[in-house]
This record gives structure tokens, C-alpha cells and sequence, in this order.
């Protein structure tokens, strides 16, 4: 079956089975690498996307559940540069191998435009669902508590 999905802003029809998961078809189809494949059963939230502006686990969103939604992944974020948050990020060596940077990155980015001044506690609930294995959180919390500062996601 056939399905119409945004993808970074650009329209996308997408030959699918009715089984495909959408992390799997932004990989493999659009080629959006950013989400990764960890768990694949909604734990581990390495495969966050943003669908209308609200992040989901892509391992647990089939593809034809997409159809006419807007998806963002990192990529879609990144086109002028790294956006102020992922800035921040990088100056402050918040992450080690990188592999749940995508998705925090998303989640953090969800927070701060829905709560552009956190306390530490909003930030460790909204990253709650993204595992990090490399770095104890603490770099990580701390570069959204200032990014927040600096005004910006
Ligand atoms: Fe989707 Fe782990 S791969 S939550
Ligand atoms: Fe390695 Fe988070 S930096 S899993």
C-alpha cells in the first residue's frame, strides 16, 4: 500500500506493508539515519521522532499510522547548522558514543518549546524515556538546563 507522509518538510509516497514500522521506513526508504534502531520494543527511546511536533518511539508507530503526519528527525532540525540546544551539546561534550544523542535531542527539544524555563526535575521527566549507557545523565540534564538559560532549543 501507498502512503503519504512529510519527512523534514518534504512530501514522501512511500510504497509500505501493512507491518512496517515507521523506524524502519525512514531508514530504509527516506533515508533518515538519525533514529536508531536499539530495543525496537519502546523502551530504550533511541528511535524518537517528533510526529506534529510530538515525540513518539518510531519502533512503535507503524508506517501507515504516519499517513499525512509531519515527521522531524534530527535531520529536519539541522538544516541551517546545529540548532542552539545541539550547540550546546557539542560545546559541553554532553554525550559519549552518541547513540542515544538523536533522540534526546528531540525530547529535549519538545521540552524547551513547551517549557522554555525547566526546573532539573521537568528535564529528567522528559528524557526519562530516553536511555543513555555512556554518560549518568548529569552532562546531559545540565546542557538543557543551559540551554534554557541561553533562551533557545
Ligand atoms: Fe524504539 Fe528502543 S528502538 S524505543
Ligand atoms: Fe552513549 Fe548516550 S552517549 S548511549
Amino acid at each position: 500500500m501507498e502512503v503519504e507522509i512529510k519527512v523534514n518538510g518534504e512530501d514522501w509516497a512511500l510504497s509500505v506493508a501493512p507491518a512496517d514500522v515507521l523506524l524502519d521506513v525512514l531508514r530504509e526508504q527516506v533515508g533518515t539515519k538519525s533514529p536508531k534502531i536499539g530495543c525496537e520494543r519502546g523502551d530504550c527511546g533511541s528511535c524518537t521522532i517528533l510526529m506534529d511536533g510530538r515525540t513518539v518511539r518510531s519502533c512503535l508507530v507503524l508506517a501507515v499510522e504516519a499517513e499525512r503526519h509531519e515527521i522531524t528527525t534530527v535531520e529536519g532540525i539541522s538544516f541551517e547548522g546545529l540548532s542552539p540546544l545541539q550547540d550546546v551539546f557539542l560545546s559541553s561534550n554532553a554525550f559519549q558514543c552518541g547513540f542515544c544523542a538523536p533522540g534526546i535531542v528531540l525530547s529535549a527539544t519538545e521540552l524547551l518549546e513547551q517549557n522554555p524555563d525547566p526546573s532539573r526535575h521537568d528535564v529528567q521527566e522528559a528524557l526519562a524515556g530516553n536511555l543513555c549507557r555512556c554518560t549518568g545523565y548529569e552532562p546531559i540534564i545540565e546542557a538543557v538546563l543551559e540551554a534554557a538559560k541561553g533562551g533557545s532549543a
